[in-house]
């Protein structure tokens, strides 16, 4: 079967959590049916503005395999893998810098902004510019086609695609480009009703116990106008709403609806109903995780296995690559 070759990652820092669940990885497991794809986590890029906390990227990576897993991802139906056990990225990436102008590297708009907002590390490495460069070689060391990607990362792909481009102008056609496969999920309010995210601080994460998911649940932000139960609300102003689109049935959601702007039914028990259906979404991931957990044997060898067919396929594209430069 000659199917379309998708390919993303994750970069390994910090824990999972249900925005990148949802809007992610349950992506990436629908794919993995229609799709060869290669799934992987971005240890290396951790690096770009971890490096001063290197020790804590294996954790992530551990966290992010087990979540894989336990979301879905199927060894059989696709290839799982770490970046950094694949050292054919480290040379691709490396052939890449050479043709790669900076000015296209400091023109992205993230470059600029995590460097704003993470002002309490030096971000003017080398590494950190080429952040982009490395997500390239990422991509194009499979010849994928296809990257499932949010839209905040369209403009990594879009060098990602001028990069081949420069590559196939100078020396022969090696690469397609690659196109973002825009993933259309809803955007997961975080515990604040700001975005999902670590850094704010909001976020439930896949490896929380269920007493702490609950805790997070009853304690979150509601329509701020519903001071007392008697009071009227508008549950499109509520966060809590906002997961019960993702995570309720339709009837629930229209007696939700009724129910917040009549006072018919108080804040309380509208997060119980939330946490019931949260909790059935979540068991099953929670029960697997347990299990891998037990049996860390079970994740070391999908990698391994993950690891080779990766190495072996990213070593094709290197020869290629060497003999169009004229190298080796
Ligand atoms: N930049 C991506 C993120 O922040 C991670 C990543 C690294 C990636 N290499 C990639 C995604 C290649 C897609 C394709 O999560």
């Amino acid at each position: 079967m000659n199917r379309d070759r998708v390919l993303s990652g994750m970069q390994a820092s910090g824990k999972l959590h249900l925005g990148n669940l949802v809007g992610a990885l349950r992506n990436w497991v629908s794919l993995q049916d229609r799709y060869e794809c290669y799934y992987f986590v971005a240890d290396w890029h951790a690096l770009t503005t971890g490096y001063a906390n290197s020790c804590a990227i294996k954790e992530s990576t551990k966290d992010l395999l087990i979540n894989f897993i336990a979301a879905g991802l199927d060894p059989q139906k696709c290839t799982i893998f770490v970046q950094s056990m694949v050292p054919q990225h480290a040379e691709l990436h490396l052939l890449l810098s050479m043709i790669t102008p900076v000015g296209w590297l400091e023109r992205v708009p993230t470059y600029k902004e995590k460097q704003e907002q993470l002002q309490d590390r030096d971000l003017s490495t080398y590494g950190f510019l080429g952040y982009p460069v490395l997500q390239t070689a990422d991509i194009i060391i499979y010849r994928a086609k296809y990257v499932p990607v949010g839209i905040d990362q369209m403009p990594h792909l879009e060098i990602s695609r001028e990069i081949a481009r420069r590559f196939n102008h100078l020396y022969g056609e090696v690469f397609p480009e690659p196109e973002g496969l825009l993933t259309k999920f809803p955007k997961v309010p975080g515990l604040d009703g700001r975005k999902m995210s670590k850094s704010y601080d909001n976020a439930v994460y896949l490896s929380d116990e269920p007493s702490v998911v609950e805790q997070k649940i009853r304690t979150m932000m509601t329509d701020p106008a519903r001071k007392r139960r008697t009071d009227k609300g508008d549950p499109e102003l509520s966060p809590v709403f906002h997961l019960h689109k993702i995570f309720s049935s339709h009837e629930e959601q229209q007696e939700i609806t009724e129910g917040c702007k009549s006072a018919g039914i108080g804040c309380i028990d509208c997060k119980k109903i939330l946490i019931k259906n949260l909790f059935a979404y979540l068991e099953p991931i929670w029960a697997k995780r347990a299990e891998l957990n037990n049996k860390p044997e079970i994740i070391s060898d999908i990698i391994a296995g993950g690891n080779k067919k990766a190495a072996h396929e990213a070593e094709q594209t290197l020869m290629l690559v060497r003999s169009a430069m004229g190298l080796g």
